[in-house]
C-alpha cells in the first residue's frame, strides 16, 4: 500500500493539463457495446476506474488496445452477457454495461452494485426504466437477470430523481430498442450531453439534447455506426485544482478544459473573492484579498456538483467566517470531516448540513482517504498545513486522478508517494 506525504504551507504556480473526464470515459466504454465497429476513444483518463472497465469488456469478450491516452476497443467480439461480481463490487459504476448488454443482446446478468462509502447507491431506477421498456427483471443471488426476448421497446419514462448513470443506461438502452423513448427529468451532466452526442454522430436520432426531457428513436436492435469520440475534460479535476489554487491563495492555470463545465465551480470561488481569466479552452484563478466564507447546497447539474463538496470544505477552513454546506445528493459524503478534524478543522455536522468554521491553522496529521472525492479535499488540505500530512488509503485517490502528483509537483507542491 502506499501514501502520499504532502508538506505543508506550499505556493503553487504554473499550469496543469487537465485529462478526459472519468464520469464520461466510462459511460462511453460502455456505449461500444452498441457499436457495429471498433472505436477510437482518445483523451480518455489513464485511471484506475477506466482500467476497470476496460477489464470487465475484456472478460466479456471485447478487445482493446492503449497507446498513451487513446484506447481503441473492439466490442463486436464480446460473447458473454455476465457481468461478475469480482469486477463490479470493484467499481459500481459498471452498472452503466447492463443497459447496452440488454439492448444488444436481448439477455444479461449483471451483478448488482453493492453500495460505496458515500451512500447506498440504489439503482431501482434503472431498473424501473428498463422493466418500462419491456424487460423481465429478476434478481438472484446478487445478480440482476435481465431479459427481454422481443427486444426492448420504447418506452415514456419520467425520473423519480436525476439519476446520472441512470439517465445514461437508458439513453443506450434506447438506441438500440423498437421505436421511440421519452426520457423526462433526464440528468443534464456534461458527460451526459457527451453521450447523446455520441449516439447521434453514430446515427440515433436523438431530440433535447442538453434539456431534461430527451426523445430517442432506437434502431430496433441494429448495431450503431459509433465514430471515433474525443472525450471532453474532466470538470471535476479541474476544480479540484482551481481549489488547490485557491487554498494555497496562489495564481495557477487549469488547461485543455471547457469553462462552461466550471460554472459552478467558479461562481462560488468568485463568491469567495478570487478572480480569473478565463478563456476558450484555459481557466487561471488569481489570488484573494482575503478569502471570505461560502454557503453551499450540492445540487444536479447545473446546480453545484456534489464531486466538489468535499473540496470545498477543505478550502472552507480557511475563508474569513463561517461557511455552509449542505450535501443535498448523498447520505453520507462527509466522511472526510473527521479526518479534517484529525488535522485540528473546526467542523460540525446538523444531519445533511455542515457548518465550517473557518480559521486556518491546520496542522499535518496521518489522515485516511475514505473515497475518491474526501481523498482530494485531505491532500488540499495537507498543501497548507502546518508541518507534514500523510494520506494513507490512496488507492481511492488513484480511481479518479490521472498523475495526482505529477501535477501538483509541476506546480510547485512537495507531495510524495511513498510505500507503507
Ligand atoms: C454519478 O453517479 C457520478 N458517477 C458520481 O461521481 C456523481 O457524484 C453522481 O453522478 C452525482 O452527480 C459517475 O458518473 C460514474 P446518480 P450516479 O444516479 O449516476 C439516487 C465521482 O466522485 N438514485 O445521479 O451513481 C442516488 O442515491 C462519483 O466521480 C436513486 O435513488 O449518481 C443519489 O442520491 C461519485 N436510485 C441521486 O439519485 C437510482 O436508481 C443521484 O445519483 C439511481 C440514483
Amino acid at each position: 500500500m502506499t501514501y502520499l506525504e504532502i508538506t505543508g504551507n506550499q505556493k503553487l504556480s504554473g499550469d496543469v493539463k487537465i485529462s478526459g473526464a472519468k464520469n464520461s470515459a466510462l459511460p462511453l466504454l460502455a456505449s461500444t457495446i452498441l457499436s457495429k465497429n471498433v472505436v477510437k476513444i482518445t483523451n480518455m483518463p489513464l485511471v484506475v476506474d477506466v482500467r476497470t472497465l476496460l477489464k470487465l469488456l475484456g472478460n466479456l469478450g471485447a478487445s482493446y488496445e492503449f497507446s498513451n491516452s487513446d484506447v481503441t476497443i473492439d466490442s463486436t467480439s464480446i460473447n458473454s452477457t455476465k457481468a461478475n461480481y469480482d469486477i463490479v463490487r470493484q467499481m459500481r459504476a459498471s452498472i452503466l454495461v447492463l443497459g447496452p448488454l440488454l439492448a444488444r443482446f436481448g439477455h444479461c446478468e449483471v451483478s448488482l452494485p453493492g453500495g460505496c462509502a458515500i451512500g447506498q447507491r440504489p439503482i431501482d431506477l434503472h431498473l424501473k426504466a428498463l422493466k418500462l421498456m419491456g424487460a423481465k427483471i429478476e434478481i438472484k443471488e446478487g445478480y440482476i437477470l435481465a431479459t427481454a426476448k422481443n427486444g426492448l421497446q420504447g418506452a415514456h419514462i419520467l425520473f423519480d430523481k436525476v439519476t446520472v448513470t441512470g439517465t445514461a443506461n437508458i439513453l443506450m438502452a434506447a438506441a438500440l430498442a423498437n421505436g421511440k423513448t421519452i426520457i423526462v427529468n433526464a440528468a443534464i451532466e456534461p458527460e451526459v450531453v457527451q453521450m447523446c452526442e455520441v449516439l447521434s454522430d453514430a446515427g440515433t436520432k436523438i431530440t433535447g439534447i442538453g434539456t431534461r426531457t430527451l426523445e430517442i428513436i432506437g434502431s430496433g436492435g441494429k448495431l450503431i455506426d459509433m465514430q471515433d469520440i474525443e472525450v471532453i475534460p474532466d470538470r471535476i479535476e479541474a476544480g479540484t485544482y482551481l481549489c488547490a489554487g485557491a487554498i494555497t491563495n496562489s495564481k495557477i492555470s487549469v488547461t485543455n478544459v471547457n469553462p462552461d463545465d466550471l460554472d459552478a465551480t467558479i461562481t462560488k470561488l468568485r463568491e469567495m473573492g478570487f478572480g480569473f481569466d478565463i478563456d476558450k479552452k484555459n481557466v487561471t484563478i488569481l489570488p484573494a484579498k482575503e478569502i471570505g466564507c461560502v454557503n453551499i447546497q450540492t445540487g444536479e447539474h447545473p446546480g453545484f456538483p456534489t464531486d466538489m463538496q468535499a473540496q470545498f470544505m477543505a478550502l472552507a477552513l480557511f475563508a474569513k467566517g463561517t461557511s455552509t454546506i449542505n450535501e443535498r445528493l448523498f447520505e453520507n459524503r462527509f466522511m472526510h470531516v473527521s479526518e479534517l478534524k484529525r488535522m485540528g478543522a473546526n467542523i460540525t455536522l446538523n444531519s445533511t448540513i455542515a457548518t465550517i468554521y473557518g480559521n486556518g491553522g491546520l496542522i499535518g496529521a496521518d489522515v485516511m482517504a475514505t473515497d475518491l472525492r474526501a481523498s482530494s479535499a485531505l491532500i488540499l488540505a495537507g498543501l497548507v498545513a502546518d508541518g507534514v500530512t500523510k494520506v494513507h488509503r490512496i488507492y481511492h485517490l488513484d480511481r479518479g486522478y490521472e498523475k495526482l502528483e505529477e501535477k501538483l509537483t509541476k506546480l510547485g507542491a512537495k507531495v510524495k508517494r511513498l510505500k507503507e
